[in-house]
C-alpha cells in the first residue's frame, strides 16, 4: 500500500515453459510466471491499482471478471496493453466477498490468449462476512479447472469436426496441475470452483453422490447456503461449495455428463456425454475441527422494480440480434441509476451462456438454487429464455462501453458480443 492509500499489484503477462504432464517444455503464457496468474486478494473498500505490464510479444488486454468498476478500468478490448507497456487502472473496490478473476479480452485473440494460460483468480474479502473456511489453501482453496489437449508437447487448439463451441480437451488440469490431489486436514473444505475452460461446461459433483453445500456464486455469497449433488458450471462462472470429509477416506470431485439443452448431436458435440474426475481429496486420519457454515450467509441486495426491458436474441456462434460485434458500434445507452430486465433467448440451437459486464444480475422466473444469488454469467440453452434483472448505479462514460457476451470464446472472439454505455 503505497503513500496515496492505493494497493498496488505487479501482474507482469509473459511466455514461458511448463510441465503439465506432458514433457518440461510445453509452451505456455502466465502471470509472474509461466502458467496461469497469482491469487489476487483485495478487500471491500480499498483502492487498487493494477499495473499490467505485457512481456508476450503481442497486444492483449486484462479484463477484471465480475468486478464493478469504471469502464475505462474494465480491460476490456478498449483496453489494449501493446507489448512492452504497463497500463495501470485504479479502481475502488466496491462490492460483496465474492470469487472473480481475470483473463485477457483481445477481441479476436480471447480464446488463443486464455487457452495459452493467461487466468487467475481475484478474491474479494469483507470483514463483516459470517464465519466459513477461510485459510487459503488449507480449507480454503482455489480450485481453477480447465480442459486441455495435446499434440505431442504442444497445447493443442484444434476442435473436432461439427464442434463450433471451440477446443474441448480430453484432460483436465487444476490450478495448471494434471491429476491433481488435494491433502485435506480439516473436517470441511472450502472450494472455490472456477471453469477457466475455454468452451467446457461442467457438471460437478462427488464420487459417492455426497452432498455438498453450495455457498455463494459469481458475485459473492448466496442468502443461505443449499444443499445439493450436482451443480452446472458453465465457462467464466464460479461456484463456493463445502464438503465435509470423514478420517482417513478419499472423495472425487468429479464432472459427469452436464444436461446442455441442445438435444442429442449438439450435446454430444459440445462435450455433453463427457465425465471427468478433476479433483481427488485425500483425508487425513485426524481431521481438524473448522468453521461450520451458518446459516445465514448475506442479504442480497434489492435491486428495485425494472423500468426497462431489452431483449437479446443469441442468434448463431458468430452474432447477437443478428449483428456480429463492431468494436465501433455502442448497442445499447443505459441510464445511470435504472434498473433493467435483460431478457436473453438463444435461438441459434447452439449452446451459449450469456455474460454481462459491471454488473451482478439476479435470474429472475427460476426456482433453480445454484441462480439463486448474484450471477454475472448464466447458461442460456437453445430455445431457452433467461430474465435476468439488473441496476446500474453509477459510473457513467458516454464514450466507452462495457461488453456483453457468450463466454464460449470462441463465440465471443466470432462476434457474440455486443457494447453498452452507462450515461
Ligand atoms: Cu470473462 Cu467479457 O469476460
Ligand atoms: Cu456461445
Amino acid at each position: 500500500v503505497g503513500p496515496d492509500g492505493v494497493r498496488s499489484f505487479d501482474l507482469d503477462m509473459q511466455s514461458g515453459t511448463s510441465d503439465l504432464g506432458h514433457g518440461p517444455d510445453t509452451e505456455t503464457w502466465g502471470v509472474n510466471g509461466s502458467y496461469l496468474g497469482p491469487t489476487i486478494r483485495a478487500k471491500r473498500g480499498e483502492k487498487v491499482r493494477m499495473n499490467v505490464s505485457n512481456r508476450l510479444g503481442v497486444t492483449s488486454t486484462l479484463h477484471w471478471h465480475g468486478m464493478h468498476l469504471p469502464a475505462a478500468m474494465d480491460g476490456g478490448p478498449h483496453q489494449l496493453v501493446e507489448p512492452g507497456t504497463t497500463w495501470s487502472p485504479q479502481w475502488t473496490v466496491d462490492q460483496p466477498a465474492a470469487t472473480l478473476w481475470y483473463h485477457p479480452h483481445m477481441h479476436g485473440e480471447t480464446a488463443d490468449h486464455v487457452y495459452r494460460g493467461i487466468a487467475g483468480m481475484f478474491l474479494i474479502d469483507d470483514a463483516n462476512g459470517p464465519a466459513l473456511p477461510d485459510r487459503y489453501g488449507v480449507d480454503d482453496i482455489p480450485v481453477i479447472v480447465q480442459d486441455k489437449k495435446f499434440n505431442g508437447e504442444s497445447l493443442d487448439a484444434s476442435s473436432a469436426i461439427f464442434n463450433d463451441t471451440g477446443v474441448l480437451g480430453d484432460e483436465i488440469m487444476v490450478n495448471g496441475t494434471p491429476g491433481p490431489y488435494l491433502d485435506v486436514t480439516t473436517e470441511r473444505v472450502r472450494l472455490r470452483l472456477l471453469n477457466a475452460s475455454n468452451a467446457r461446461v461442467y457438471n460437478f459433483g462427488f464420487s459417492d453422490d455426497q452432498d455438498f453445500q453450495l455457498i455463494g456464486t459469481d458475485g459473492g455469497l448466496l442468502a443461505k447456503p443449499v444443499a445439493m449433488q450436482n451443480l452446472r458450471l458453465s465457462p467464466g462462472a464460479r461456484a463456493e461449495i463445502v464438503v465435509a470429509l470423514s478420517p482417513d477416506t478419499t472423495t472425487v470431485l468429479r464432472s459427469t455428463p452436464p444436461d446442455l439443452g441442445a438435444g442429442f448431436w449438439n450435446d454430444r458435440f459440445a462435450g455433453g456425454a463427457d465425465s471427468f474426475d478433476i479433483l481427488q481429496l485425500r483425508a487425513a486420519s485426524t481431521l481438524a475441527s473448522n468453521a461450520v457454515v451458518p446459516e445465514i450467509l448475506s442479504t442480497l441486495p434489492d435491486l428495485g422494480d425494472p423500468t426497462v426491458t431489452r431483449r437479446f436474441d443469441l442468434t448463431s456462434s458468430t452474432s447477437l440480434n443478428n449483428k456480429s460485434m463492431d468494436t465501433n458500434r455502442i448497442d445499447e445507452v443505459v441510464t445511470v441509476g435504472t434498473t433493467e430486465v435483460w431478457e436473453v433467448h438463444n435461438s441459434s440451437g447452439q449452446v451459449h451462456n450469456f455474460h454481462v459486464h459491471d454488473v451482478q444480475f439476479q435470474v429472475l422466473d427460476t426456482d433453480d438454487p445454484s441462480l439463486a444469488g448474484r450471477k454475472d454469467t448464466v447458461y442460456i440453452a437453445p430455445n431457452e429464455t433467461r430474465r435476468l434483472l439488473m441496476r446500474f448505479t453509477d459510473f457513467t462514460d458516454p464514450s466507452m462501453p462495457y461488453m456483453f457476451h457468450c463466454h464460449l470464446l470462441r463465440h465471443e472472439d466470432q462476434g457474440l458480443m455486443g457494447q453498452f454505455v452507462v450515461v
